[in-house]
């Protein structure tokens, strides 16, 4: 058994702890951005594989005093990085987190690759090159007071870079967080889903993949841990073949998307063939005005624009009052959440709200809001 930390967005702790014990994490401890759990190697690699409301599991190997940079410094010298590092693997260092005399978590990373590329210097008389982009092992330290932990970072790059969207519409959500809104909402495969404003369509595809049981890594390129040393091939097959055999054909409803852009359309739809759901989600072209409901009850999610650029602001109201007169005329039956960060243009839906849920989208404060249309 090992400890694990998993970094979430601000707001997602609580859904993304859910998620970790439904995958078979225990000792599951919500914190600040983030979730402590414990579980073996086999749990590392299905909670990479399996995890959509996560950013990346990191794997803690040391706290260690970090009073001030020379203490870092000869605290990592301590470790033995003969356990996860070998000179021809590449390295990257980053840096969270910061004390009165450690408080550029730039210059912070490098005491930290100063230091462990000394101590290979000491023990092979050679060094592991620096790859920022891709390295072999990324390593992270994290100061908090006066210690650093000093973790591994298995994912490698963000567990929302799901591999399905190299193609995004203007502002589109993170797919982690797209997804733990999803779960917020309580939707479940038997019920319509449709997103009015749906850009790259982040939102009706994260539902697709949900419904279809599939694995959000699947499409990915490479986990950090797949380079590491202790790297169990046959373990991760195993686990991806198990995944593919979990994968579901049916599901009991269509999922909908539009947008009135029909280049971010076209996007759309490639990104849904991507990860092979283009068949359950129906993308198409058009304005929110003309948008009518695709079944008697189900659940929209959108997030409409609310940035506070010269010019839109009047467009902006209209769109938020358009949103509400639609919900109320012509989806009656149906669940409404609208998420975002302007409490003023909210106020322009004129519906009332059964729910309010606070969370981030990135640095952003926002609103998940509730609608019940009767
Ligand atoms: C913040 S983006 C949504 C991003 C999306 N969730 C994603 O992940 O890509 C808002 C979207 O609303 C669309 N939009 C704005 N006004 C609209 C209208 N009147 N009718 C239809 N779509 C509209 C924009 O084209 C834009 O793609």
């Amino acid at each position: 058994m090992a400890n694990y930390f998993a970094t979430v967005a601000r707001g997602l702790e609580t859904i993304a702890a859910q998620e970790l014990k439904g995958l078979g994490a225990t000792n599951v401890v919500p914190d600040f951005t983030g979730v402590h759990f414990e579980g073996d190697k086999k749990l590392l690699y299905k909670i990479n594989l399996w995890a959509r409301t996560i950013f990346r599991v990191l794997v803690p190997i040391a706290e260690i005093k970090s009073y001030n940079a020379e203490q870092l410094y000869r605290s990592v010298q301590k470790i033995d990085w003969s356990q996860y590092l070998h000179p021809k693997m590449t390295l990257a260092v980053n840096c969270t987190g910061k004390n009165k005399q450690l408080n550029h978590s730039h210059f912070t990373a490098l005491q930290i690759k100063n230091s462990i590329v000394d101590w290979q210097y000491k023990e092979y008389g050679r060094r592991s090159n620096i790859d920022v982009e891709n390295p072999d092992l990324l390593i992270t330290g994290h100061i908090h007071n006066n210690k650093c932990t000093i973790s591994l970072d298995s994912s490698g790059s963000s567990l929302h870079r799901r591999g399905y969207r190299p193609a995004m519409g203007f502002a589109p959500l993170k797919e982690t967080l797209a997804a733990a809104l999803i779960t917020m909402t309580e939707w479940t495969p038997d019920l319509a889903f449709f997103d009015p404003l749906c850009g790259s369509g982040t939102l009706p595809i994260e539902s697709a993949l949900k419904a279809l049981n599939i694995a959000p890594g699947l499409y990915r390129n490479k986990f950090g841990f797949e380079s590491w040393l202790d790297f169990d091939l046959l373990l991760w097959e195993e686990i991806v073949t198990e995944a593919k055999e979990q994968q579901l054909w049916t599901i009991p409803t269509k999922i909908w998307g539009s947008d009135r852009n029909s280049e971010i359309i076209e996007q759309a739809k490639i990104n849904s063939k991507n990860c092979g759901v283009e068949e359950r989600v129906l993308f198409t072209t058009q304005e929110l005005c003309n948008v009518t409901a695709p079944a008697d009850r189900g659940v929209i999610i959108c997030n409409p624009p609310y940035g506070k650029r010269l010019g839109t602001e009047t467009e902006l109201v209209a769109l938020y009052q358009l949103l509400g007169d639609i919900f109320k005329q012509r989806f009656t039956g149906w669940t409404a959440y609208i998420l975002t960060g302007s409490s003023a243009l909210t106020k322009k839906v004129g519906l009332r709200t059964s729910q309010r849920i606070k969370l981030y989208n990135g640095t952003i404060p926002c609103t998940l809001l509730k609608y019940e249309l009767y």
